[in-house]
């Protein structure tokens, strides 16, 4: 059994990120995997912009607030992780970047899923946050979920994705799963 965190990548009051995170988990729990999934809201941890005295690979996993160290436990415990992210100026939003910036070597050995969305399917920001990962030694599987603000949401604003997108979607759990059991083995 591996544990795969399901990651929110927006905070902001309305975003529809959180729609797109519970049917990605709902998604991947009825793929009866040997898998829990959890949602990992970034917005439910109080982080400043990142101002730390030290950088994240010199600090033990000790952290100067209790979020921090509650942020650095979770992912800590997690296998791997499912990003959820929309596409903010072509790349990922500030506050996903803090909330990664903010840890280190928990992150590290892990798989990673990535599924975006945008106007133009967040195909820039995917790039953008597996070169990102790459330097935290996240594996991220090639398969990688692309809706569209236009065909997969009503009004730009109600998650109704397109069946179309479910072979990628499975693809991007199973994958993500089946790196986490290997992964697991080296750390
Ligand atoms: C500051 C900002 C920049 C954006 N830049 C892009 C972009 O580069 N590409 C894109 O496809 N959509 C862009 N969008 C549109 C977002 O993808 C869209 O607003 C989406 O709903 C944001 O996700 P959220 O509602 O979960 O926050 C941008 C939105 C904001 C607020």
């Amino acid at each position: 059994m591996v544990k795969i965190g399901i990651v929110t990548g927006s905070t902001r009051k309305a975003r529809v990120n959180m729609q797109v995170a519970e049917w990605v988990k709902d998604f991947a729990e009825k793929m009866d995997l040997e898998a829990e999934f959890e949602i990992v809201d970034i917005k439910d941890y109080d982080f400043p912009m990142f101002n730390e005295d030290l950088p994240p690979a010199m600090v033990n996993k000790q952290y100067s607030t209790d979020a921090i160290n509650a942020w650095s436990k979770k992912i800590d415990e997690l296998d791997g992780y499912i990003f959820i992210t929309p596409e903010y100026n072509k790349s990922v939003t500030a506050p996903l970047k803090n909330a990664i910036d903010y840890i280190g070597p928990e992150w590290g050995n892990k798989s990673a899923g990535i599924v975006g969305y945008g106007s133009t399917l967040a195909v820039a920001a995917t790039l953008s946050l597996r070169q990102i990962l790459s330097n935290l030694n996240v594996a991220t599987v090639a398969p990688f979920g692309a809706f569209s603000l236009f065909t997969d949401f009503e009004n730009m604003s109600t998650f109704k994705p397109a069946e179309v997108h479910n072979a990628t979607i499975e693809n991007v759990v199973a994958t993500t799963v089946s790196w986490a059991k290997g992964l697991k083995t080296i750390r």
